[in-house]
């Protein structure tokens, strides 16, 4: 690495790297920064080395700045939200991560790297004003909060005992003003469930609002669902969170596991108070909110692997709706069907009136990793570029015709109009399916015979017969 990476190099590296990398001196000023810290600043990276961290940053100070607290310290700071005003007055909002440089035991410096998250933060703000100002209309009747949340219970398609069952005990929960907690794999129909559930409640002529926790920083996302007062760089001197606009409704959580524990706790509190504290402020505000979580996971596995603190999940956890994999209800796939197909009929514009044999049975043999989700927009995709009534195998995306192409490509094998040896043929095919599946899983004798529905011993020993050389690389 030396040899090949001069100073130079590493610079352009540095420069290119989209956090930004600020060092300072143990008097506080910056020695090095690279090219997106100096963007942070808004000036170029000559005019910031040399400066002193608070001339660069003036609406900062002793106390709020993470570098000089680093210094005052000697002690790392891990992911703290920054809000800050550059040079030329604009607001901004980093993540950083601060650390001490120490050289021969003596503190010498700090050195910061900035994640910019200025959009995300405006984003979020925009859409919770936007929300403010939907609900703000709640003068002009109840009609007027209504479409937030679309789905109702009918609109949750199936006939499987398992559909039947979840719908029956989400409908009971609809009566109650209790916790719930819906989890279940991606495209299974959580959203769907929680909505039909709001909209069933008491609460459905009051607001329903969804919040993703995940991948947004614990400061911001605090802000967003307890709201903020004056002081905080946020644009405007109060604005309401999450909870204070979900009054009398629904607050919808979705991936409460990717929720940073320290808020888990903060929300926690929320529940058992029932009165929220906007970030900066003194005052509390009473709030009465019913909220639903949602996980891809395990509830109970995401404790164990403590995504999701115990006492919250108890809290929440007073109902809890499971969602099945699409896999664990074929029974459905028909009703799922007709159901798509009908409705892309309408979408579309098209006349389709089923799916012929032999694409169901592909249909039929998929995984479905994304389940509802990828079969809907399987039938969507596939019905906007087919021309027929009936949707046939070529119809279908590439991935799902994979298979047939295979055996196209072991039928080609076949010589055209001359003799051939059988047993020969036979042997090319086997040793080509063999050697492909075992490469696949990358040399796993246990995973080839899971694949191929062989017994390990047959493949051992059709893998020697084939004079195929093994190296069994199991787990
Ligand atoms: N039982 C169902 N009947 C009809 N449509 C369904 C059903 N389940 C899921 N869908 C459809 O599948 C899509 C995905 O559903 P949804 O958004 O509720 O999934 P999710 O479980 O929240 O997934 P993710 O974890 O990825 O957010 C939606 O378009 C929804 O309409
Ligand atoms: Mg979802």
């Amino acid at each position: 690495m030396d040899s090949l990476l001069n100073k130079e190099d590493m610079e352009t590296v540095l420069d290119i790297l989209d956090e930004g990398i600020q060092v300072v001196n143990c008097d506080g000023v910056i020695v090095y920064c690279n090219e997106a810290a100096a963007d942070l600043d808004s000036l170029k990276k000559e005019e910031v080395i040399g400066s002193h961290i608070l001339e660069i940053y003036p609406s900062l100070t002793k106390e709020t700045s993470t570098l000089l607290e680093v210094l005052k310290t000697g002690k790392a700071i891990y992911h703290y939200q920054q809000d800050f005003l550059n040079y030329k007055g604009s607001k901004i909002t980093t993540i950083n991560s601060t650390i001490p440089l120490n050289k021969n035991g003596l503190l010498v410096g700090a050195l910061e790297l900035s994640r910019n998250i200025t959009q995300v933060r405006e984003l979020s703000e925009r859409l919770v004003d936007l929300q403010e100002k939907m609900y703000a209309q709640k003068a002009a009747g109840p009609q007027a909060v209504k479409g937030t949340a679309r789905y109702v219970f009918d609109d949750i398609i199936g006939e499987s005992p398992e559909i039947y069952e979840l719908k029956h005990k989400a409908m009971k929960a609809a009566d109650t003003n209790s916790s719930v907690i819906v989890y279940g794999n991606t495209g299974t129909g959580k959203e769907l469930v929680v909505q039909a559930i709001h909209n069933t409640s008491g609460r459905r002529d009051h607001p329903f609002i969804a919040q993703n926790c995940a991948a947004i920083p614990t400061a911001l996302l605090e802000s967003i669902l307890f709201g903020t007062v004056k002081g905080s760089f946020t644009g405007a001197d109060h604005r309401p969170g999450l909870f204070e606009l979900a009054n009398n409704g629904t607050l919808f959580l979705d991936e409460i596991n990717s929720m940073p524990m320290e808020l888990q706790a903060k929300l926690l509190r929320v529940l058992e108070e029932k009165f929220i504290r906007r970030v900066g402020d003194i005052k509390t505000r009473a709030i009465d909110v019913r909220i639903i979580a949602a996980m891809n996971m395990d509830p109970f596995q995401a404790v164990q692997e403590k995504k999701l603190r115990e006492d919250l999940f108890y809290r929440l956890n007073v109902v809890s709706l499971r969602l099945p994999d699409l896999m664990e209800r074929k029974k459905d796939f028909p009703v799922l069907l007709a159901h798509f197909i009908d409705k892309f009929n309408r979408k579309l514009d098209k006349k389709v009136v089923g799916v012929c044999q032999e694409a169901l049975d592909y249909l039929r043999n998929h995984s479905w990793p994304g389940n509802v989700r990828e079969l809907e927009n399987i039938i969507e995709g596939t019905m906007n570029v087919m021309d027929g009534q009936w949707i046939q195998v070529e119809d279908l995306p590439y991935y799902l015709q994979k298979r047939k192409k295979c055996k196209e490509e072991l039928l080609a094998e076949i010589p055209d109009g001359e003799r051939f040896s059988f047993k020969e043929l036979m042997s090319t095919m086997e040793r080509k399916v063999i050697t492909k599946v075992y490469h696949r899983t990358g040399g796993n004798i246990t995973k080839t015979a899971d694949r191929l529905s062989m017994p390990r011993q047959t493949l051992q020993y059709r893998l020697a017969k084939l004079g195929i050389a093994t190296e069994d690389k199991e787990e």
